[in-house]
């Protein structure tokens, strides 16, 4: 399976930006292969943005959606309204929606579900905090995170799942996770899927790395065979940070 490079935008970017950016990766991505390419805009930015993608080779992510499929839930956005803003994608679990909003594992399962049953793909973000790591707990934290919102559900076509393994001691620090560090979570992820979806096999999905990815540590992270891809936050905002950090992954 291709690799998968997503960046987020988190609450930046204007249209103005969202459309120059998709012309310099359109420009830029001719020499990419193996790599699956994805943004994830703010929300209004979707519909401006989805032709220009189409063209660019980019898939469209959303950063979050709700669970429920219409109705008096002011502020949220459904998994319908996303389809047709033009997203195949979708981010649940984000830890800043886990942190600072305050979602808990529950809420992350229930829009996960309603995401894959509603047609979206999703990237599954999972991830200790530093008091976490420190105390040596950092694979529970990331068993329960991964049992909660996966555990039980029916097979799971792999391409349209990706796990998103981002410490969130990592995000946005401008200190990433060691290789070994990124791989060892990663083979621990990667074992602990088999036996939490469908019939016990591992789904094989791709399980990527977050957290002050930039194009100065982007070669190390993801030569690493067990990091296939990486989701980019303030480092994908400018089209040949994130063209460099794609084109890492896919010498990787
Ligand atoms: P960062 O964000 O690359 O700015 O650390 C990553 C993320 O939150 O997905």
């Amino acid at each position: 399976m291709n690799r998968f490079v997503g960046g987020n935008w988190k609450m930046n970017g204007s249209g103005f930006e969202g459309i120059a950016w998709m012309q310099s990766v359109k420009e830029g991505a001719g020499g990419l292969s193996g790599v699956d390419l994805a943004l994830f805009p703010p929300f209004t930015l979707l519909p401006v943005l989805a032709e220009d993608a189409r063209e660019a080779g980019v898939m469209l992510g959303a950063q979050d959606v709700y669970f429920e499929a219409r109705g008096a839930f002011t502020g949220e956005i459904s998994v319908s309204m996303l389809l047709e803003a033009g997203c195949e994608w979708v981010i649940v679990g984000h830890s800043e929606r886990r942190h600072v909003i305050g979602e808990s594992d529950g809420t992350v399962r229930r829009k996960l579900s309603a995401a894959l049953a509603g047609g979206l793909s999703v990237v599954l973000c999972v991830g200790e905090r530093l008091e976490e790591r420190d105390s040596g707990i950092e694979e529970d934290t990331v068993r329960t995170q991964l049992a909660s919102a996966l555990g039980g559900l029916d097979p799971i076509d792999p391409g349209r799942l990706v796990i998103a393994y981002e410490p969130v001691w990592a995000i946005g620090t401008g200190r990433n996770a060691t290789p070994a560090q990124a791989v060892r979570m990663h083979d621990f992820i990667r074992s602990t899927l088999r036996g939490l979806v469908g019939d016990g096999d591992a789904p094989g999905c791709r399980v990527i790395y977050g957290g002050s990815v930039n194009p100065g540590n982007a070669g190390d992270l993801l030569r690493e065979p067990s990091i296939e891809g990486a989701l980019v936050g303030g480092a994908s905002l400018d089209a040949a940070s994130f063209l460099s950090i794609a084109g890492a992954s896919r010498d990787g």
